[in-house]
């Protein structure tokens, strides 16, 4: 016989795994962007692919991470074995740099979550993937924001680095507002949104930077650090191409997501990441990222509108 709903409630949260997950749902269907972490979902089953997936990166971590990246995971104090609160998150970054997590229904439109970055505020997932798929996933889930790129933000240069990136994103809607031929305003805002999206991907997502003893590669990019096989491939395997960060290279060059990264590049260390951004920025007023090359990232009709109607 079934259970009353109730009791099925009260025995056993719905759960807030990734796409199956009613509260994101009514979220959604309400369109809520900004939501809170209703903690009390969490299932077991997802506190049980938390602690899998924080058991296993934790040596990867440590041969693979930038040393950054590793005081950050210290600083947060991010439990092994529990999907983190956000506000305990919070609590211990932002004393250093004034980040902090914020929950997110899904998928936000690329003006609001660099303007996101620019207020310091990181739109953060809140579910989590299916533990019995624990290698790969499409969507970001709370392991890939919270473990993967919040230790970065307690950093003060890597945060700086964010911010400035996300106040480079009103420059790029000053750019495209100054057009007022409708079909213009939009080519133009697809160039832009996608040099400034490439570059988020083979930096901030996919980064490799120089190690400190200056004898090898360390990762920084969230997508390395929150991927049990990629991280360790991106370092050393030999089928991966890493060459020199060139900005030029970098806002023309697609990426697909659906498999690990075939090319990588180097920064040389934070100043140098910094730097590139405000290169980034100066390109934009130049007009030198109005005519990147086609291809992915594929922008909908939302990202697009997402600059073009900004308020800045
Ligand atoms: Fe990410």
């Amino acid at each position: 016989m079934a259970l009353p709903l109730t009791e099925v409630s009260q025995s056993q949260p719905p759960g807030l795994t990734t796409t199956k997950a009613p509260f994101i749902e009514a979220a959604l269907s309400r369109g809520e962007l900004y939501i809170h972490q209703p903690y009390e979902l969490y299932s077991e089953a997802n506190h049980e692919a938390w602690r899998k997936l924080y058991a296993r990166m934790h040596d990867r971590w440590v041969k693979y991470a930038n040393h950054r990246f590793l005081q950050g995971l210290e600083t947060l104090c991010l439990t092994p074995d529990r999907i983190p609160r956000l506000e305990d998150v919070n609590k211990f970054m932002a004393p250093r740099t004034g980040f902090q997590a914020k929950p997110v229904s899904g998928y936000v439109p690329p003006f609001l979550f660099f303007d996101c970055l620019r207020r310091r505020e990181f739109p953060t997932t809140i579910t989590i993937r299916d533990g019995a798929t624990l290698d790969y996933l499409p969507e970001p889930d709370i392991f890939h924001d919270i473990a993967g790129h919040v230790p970065m933000h307690t950093d003060k240069a890597f945060a700086d680095t964010l911010v400035r990136f996300g106040e480079s994103a009103h420059t790029a809607v000053r750019r495209v507002q100054d057009i007022r031929d409708k079909d213009e305003q939009a080519r133009r805002a697809t160039s832009i949104i996608k040099a400034m999206a490439r570059f988020f991907w083979f930096t901030i997502e996919f980064g490799l930077m120089r190690s400190e003893d200056g004898k090898g590669l360390k990762a920084y990019g969230s997508g390395l650090l929150s991927s049990y096989g990629e991280l360790a491939h991106s370092v050393d395997s030999p089928t991966v191409q890493r060459y020199p960060i060139q900005l030029e290279w970098v806002v023309n060059q697609y990426f697909e997501i659906d498999h690990y990264q075939p090319l990588l590049f180097i920064v040389e260390d934070f100043e140098h990441l910094f730097d590139l951004v405000g290169q980034l920025e100066q390109w934009m007023h130049q007009g030198k990222l109005d005519n990147v090359s086609p291809g992915e990232p594929a922008l909908s009709d939302a990202d697009i509108r997402s600059f073009i109607e900004a308020t800045v």
